[in-house]
């Protein structure tokens, strides 16, 4: 009988905490710690109120919490104590300094490797977790190695596809899982041993083992192929309203080819999270610095086409309601970048709202999962101004009275000029319209960015209505939008 494994895990964020309550769950042997420096997110990690809303997460959280899950913030302790150690730090875009508004930031992860470093007293596999640009393991073996006193650390990378919104059904039900490892006996011992951890529930046929580079790589080219399919979509979308076409349609007849696939197909107001955008000009500075800037190019072109999206929706929405919204409420439905999660990092609906404020609208905004107070401090953070070329309208700097977050659709409506759905929540399919547009100044308008809506049901009611990438009303088409 081996010794138990005790896990360690750095990062208590949307990755870290699922991730590793799902292996507590299905590694009732194995010790899981979960650790990070922020005091309030590990309180809210070990209360009744998680840190994050995720669909199953609180049930699989209760059932090993105080057993063999723990949440803490003696971080030193847990990772001087642990065999494995997964590093699930955040990586976001630097905002500042050489590759500022590409490259990943990873301060975070260089200062997670150097604490392991000072404290391990035996040898260790430390895994990353975290997505990482290409030839990042090489970076941190040098810190490990360079100040190990002889202890053996192996490096692993082992990114993680789960999907928010979806993280419990992803973790326990993987496509595959990706261990990527050294070429050398003990860089293959170290594989074995986190190919075992996962063994507990995963079939070993979707465990995939590759050296480290492609393991690395592997997860930038997931999210950029992803991505790469939303701005494909999106961008049909815009000339489905320019020629009839309806891409509801077009993405039916598409994705029944099998070598393309009905999944991910849907148009909308544009992509968000915190991974894509950060994800894919991580992979474009990779490529300008391998000096390969056609390849760069290429991928550049899907952060572009999602940009044009959110500002085609914005100019579309003004220009229907006769070229202003200066003064007139307007009802905006989901703000977090997709339903079943309450994260609005990278939010489309960050963009669209500083747009429609631009133009000085006053905003009513309802989400059943965000925050006020989230949605107030996104609304008044400066736009990060990234090296590629925005479409949208200049955060011109405006009273936050402007906003207005309110606890249901009703009330955002109750007034407003137009209504505008940004996430595709599941309640906003069945709203009871007829009220809502009787509550409505007239002309009433519904802008769908997410194709939730019945449009012709709504006609019917008497809505103008927008549904992108769908054919338009006569009403929109005498209003061509300035792109
Ligand atoms: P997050 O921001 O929710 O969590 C990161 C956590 O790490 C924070 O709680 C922070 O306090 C903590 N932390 C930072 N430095 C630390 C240190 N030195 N010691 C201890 N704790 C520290 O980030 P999230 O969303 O969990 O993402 C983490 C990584 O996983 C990123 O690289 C991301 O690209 C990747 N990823 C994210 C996915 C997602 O859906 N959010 C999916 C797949 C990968």
């Amino acid at each position: 009988e081996e010794k138990m494994v005790k896990i360690c895990c750095i990062g208590a964020g949307y990755v870290g905490g699922p991730t590793m309550a799902v292996i507590a769950l299905k590694c009732p042997s194995i010790e899981v710690a979960v650790v990070d420096i922020s005091v309030a997110r590990i309180a809210a990690w070990n209360s009744d109120e998680l840190p994050i809303y995720e669909p199953g997460l609180d049930d699989v959280v209760k059932q090993c919490r105080g057993k063999n899950l723990f949440f803490s913030t003696e971080v030193e302790k847990h990772v001087s104590e642990a065999d494995i150690i997964f590093v699930s730090v955040n990586t976001p875009t630097k905002t500042r300094g050489l590759g500022a508004g590409k490259a990943a930031d990873l301060t975070y992860w260089e200062s997670a490797a150097r604490m392991i470093a000072d404290v391990s007293k035996n040898d260790k596999i430390v895994v990353e977790k975290s997505t990482v640009p290409v030839k990042t393991a090489e970076a941190i073996e040098k810190i490990l190695t360079h100040n190990c006193k002889g202890i053996n650390f192996q490096i692993l990378s082992n990114p993680e596809f789960l999907a928010e919104g979806t993280a419990i059904q992803d973790l326990f039900h993987p496509d595959r899982v990706l261990i990527g490892g050294r070429d050398t006996p003990e860089g293959q011992k170290a594989i074995q041993t986190l190919k075992k951890v996962y063994a507990h529930w995963v079939p070993e046929d979707r465990i995939i083992c590759t050296n480290l580079w492609s393991a690395e790589l592997s997860k930038l080219a997931a999210n950029a192929f992803l991505a790469q399919r939303i701005s494909s979509v999106n961008a049909m979308s815009a000339l489905c309203e320019a020629t009839g076409a309806d891409v509801t349609q077009v993405s039916n007849a598409v994705g029944k080819d099998s070598r393309i696939g009905p999944k991910f197909l849907n148009a909308s107001v544009g992509f968000g999270g915190s991974c894509f955008q950060k994800d894919i000009l991580n992979l474009v500075y990779i490529c300008e610095c391998n000096g390969l800037p056609e390849v760069a190019n290429y991928w550049k072109q899907v952060i572009k086409v999602n940009d044009y999206q959110k500002s085609r929706f914005v100019n579309r929405m003004v220009s229907s309601m006769f070229n202003t919204v200066s003064g007139k409420k307007i009802a905006i439905l989901g703000f977090a970048f997709k339903k079943d999660t309450g994260d609005t990092r990278e939010t489309p609906a960050i963009d669209v709202c500083k747009g429609l404020l631009g133009d000085n609208a006053h905003l009513s905004i309802y989400d059943p999962q965000v925050t006020q107070e989230q949605i107030q401090r996104d609304l008044s953070m400066e736009k990060f101004v990234w090296d590629h070329p925005t479409h949208l309208q200049p955060v011109i700097p405006y009273g936050l009275k402007q906003v207005n977050v309110v606890s249901g659709a009703h009330e955002a409506t109750k007034d407003a000029h137009g209504l505008c759905i940004l996430t595709e929540w599941d309640e906003f399919k069945t709203l009871d319209f007829k009220r809502i547009y009787d509550n409505m100044q007239k002309p009433a308008f519904v802008f769908d960015g997410r194709n939730v809506v019945d449009a012709s049901k709504l006609r019917e009611i008497g809505f103008i209505v927008y549904t992108i990438g769908k054919p338009l009303d006569a009403w929109l088409k005498d209003m061509p939008a300035v792109a």
